[in-house]
């Protein structure tokens, strides 16, 4: 089966690409109230994504249905190592989404897939993304395609003033 397309975001697709964020950082702060939204977060990603588009270290694609809907998206980085450790050429995924209705089949995959052959198109040793521990599918989601876990970040609220 061929699946949905998955091409290059274009500044078209912001509107779209904004929803979909927004349904996935609500999905990630559903589970996760520490990693809730403020409130001029969509006005803040517009402006990034209006430049992400354009910039060469970026890269964002989405999966396109019927030539007109976007259900999914992926967005990638390439970024400097930290100057002392391999690898020297780092790429990142910052983000992976799809709609829930379209899920199981097979888009994220896609998604990523494009994402890593345009990073390894570009040099990168290696490529890292971060993942909210208290998303499950997220986590089996990066397994399943041969991701294992590296580092894991830990948090501390400051007491209350
Ligand atoms: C994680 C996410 C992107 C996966 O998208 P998807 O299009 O459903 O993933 P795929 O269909 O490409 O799944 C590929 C494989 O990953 C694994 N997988 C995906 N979702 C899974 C789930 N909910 N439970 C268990 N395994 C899962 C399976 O092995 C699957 O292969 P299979 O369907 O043949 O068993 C999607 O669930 C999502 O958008 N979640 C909310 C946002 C999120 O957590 N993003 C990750 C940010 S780091």
């Amino acid at each position: 089966m061929e699946g949905v397309p998955i091409r290059n975001a274009r500044r078209g697709d912001i509107p779209s690409l904004l929803l979909l964020w927004t349904a996935m950082m609500r999905e990630t702060a559903a589970r996760d109230p520490r990693l809730a939204l403020h409130p001029r977060a969509a006005e803040v990603m517009a402006a990034h994504l209006a430049a992400w588009i354009q910039d060469p270290q970026r890269l964002v694609v989405v999966a396109e249905e019927g030539g007109r809907l976007v259900v999914g998206f992926a967005i990638g980085a390439l970024v400097p190592g930290d100057g002392w450790r391999e690898p020297r050429r780092m790429g990142q995924i910052t983000d992976a989404y799809v709609v829930a209705p379209r899920r199981r089949q097979g888009i994220a995959r896609r998604l990523v897939g494009r994402l890593l052959d345009l990073l390894y198109e570009k040099g990168v040793d290696s490529v890292r993304v971060a993942v909210a521990a208290q998303s499950p599918e997220a986590h089996a989601f990066w397994a399943s395609m041969g991701w294992t876990d590296l580092e894991c970040v830990l948090d501390q609220a400051a007491p209350p003033a």
